[in-house]
């Protein structure tokens, strides 16, 4: 079992940065998961830890030793691309073993491992077929096998899912689940699955424009966003967000106008002052439908979506964006209805709105 640590570690290419002094210490045997918006560096950073791409400053610790210099080979990680990366000519067995052949590794170990691989991920019957004749899923389970025959210090994954079906998808995620419970390996997973990354992750790190915005328990982002970038980043639906502005303030006491009605709230740190605009957040699942003199927000509904689950409305309440509501399933709403909804003060979030940070 390995901790990876990486300090103040940046990424230029030619002139122009992309990753910007990153610190994250990774437990040994964490499911570190990486999300955030396209470009903003994942994938980079993951080339970083695993030597396919040089680090530009900083230092990038693999157990206790500096690997900076050090080249992929003998860095002991495996990585599973979201292409899988098969050979095509090689059988399923072929390509399990290849890189311990490679490293000369003696006959039967190879097979002993890749026999296990084989069993761990259900592979059994199709050892002798080539990539070509396999699923999608059953490519991606080859691609994990090969990582795993290695026994790396630690496993690398750049969006491993994201070329699935959405079924195979839930089943491959709780493959991967069962993989780490099983295997306990320090592991570093990149995705855009919002699903993905709250249930596989011990700590998520939201990630933005090549800079960390937060790190932490999936449900303590969730629950705490301590950014505005993080607030609407993390949740599906995305949080609602309007400005609110301060009418009554006892410097930590605030009392809000919101669209339809007021809300009071506490904050934390630093007073804010009357006739200031925050951010107002709430999520769809903490707004209930009320009568109008309680409202928060009012208007009508422009759209119902009923998935079976679970039934979302969207109501036109006069803020820039429709403000996401999500009904009791079984909910008999309609479009054009008139409805009013209000939240619990402990479930609202309050971002200033000069640098976007938490304030409650
Ligand atoms: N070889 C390169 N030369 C120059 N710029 C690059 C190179 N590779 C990546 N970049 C830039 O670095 C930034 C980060 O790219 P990266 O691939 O790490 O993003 P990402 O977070 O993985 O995005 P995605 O979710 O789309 O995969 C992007 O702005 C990208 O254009
Ligand atoms: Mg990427």
């Amino acid at each position: 079992m390995t901790a990876i640590s990486l300090k103040q570690i940046k990424k230029l290419y030619g002139t122009i940065p992309v990753i910007h002094s990153v610190d994250i210490d990774i437990a040994s045997g964490e499911f570190l998961v990486l999300v955030g918006p396209s470009g903003c560096g994942k994938s980079t950073l993951l080339r970083m830890i695993a030597g396919l791409e040089e680090i530009s400053a900083g230092e990038l610790r693999i157990g206790d030793k500096v690997v900076n210099a050090l080249p992929p080979s003998d860095r002991d990680i495996a990585m599973v691309f979201q292409d899988y990366a098969l050979y095509p000519h090689m059988s399923v067995e072929e390509n399990m073993a290849f890189g311990l052949k490679m490293r000369s590794e003696p006959l039967s170990e190879i097979d002993k491992r890749v026999t296990g691989a084989a069993d761990i991920l259900k592979l059994q019957d199709y050892l002798e077929r080539r990539p070509g004749q396999l699923s999608g899923g059953q490519r991606q389970r080859v691609a994990m096998g090969r990582a795993i025959v290695r026994r790396p210090k630690a496993f690398l994954f750049d969006e491993p899912l994201s070329n699935l079906d959405a079924a195979l998808r839930v089943e491959m995620r709780l493959e991967i689940a069962k993989l780490h419970r099983r295997m306990q390996a320090t592991t570093v997973y990149v995705t855009h699955d919002q699903v993905e990354a709250m249930t596989l992750a011990d700590r998520i790190v939201v990630m933005n424009a090549g800079h960390v915005e937060q790190i932490g328990h999936p449900l303590d982002l969730y629950r705490k966003p301590a950014s505005l970038f993080v607030a609407r980043f993390i949740g599906s639906p995305t949080m609602n967000t309007f400005p609110a502005r301060v009418i009554e303030t006892t410097g930590r006491h605030l009392v809000l106008q919101l669209p339809a009605g007021r809300a009071a709230i506490d904050i934390r740190g630093r007073s804010i002052g009357a006739a200031t605009t925050i951010t107002f957040g709430i999520r769809p699942e903490d707004l209930t439908v009320c009568n109008t003199t309680d409202a928060w927000l009012s208007g009508e509904l422009a759209v119902v979506e009923r998935l079976g689950s679970q039934t979302f409305g969207y109501l036109d309440a006069g803020t820039e964006k429709l403000i996401t509501v999500e009904f009791p399933r079984t909910a008999d709403v309609q479009v054009g209805e008139r409805i009013s909804v209000k939240g619990d003060s402990s479930n609202v979030h309050l971002f200033d709105s000069e640098k976007e940070r938490r304030v409650n």
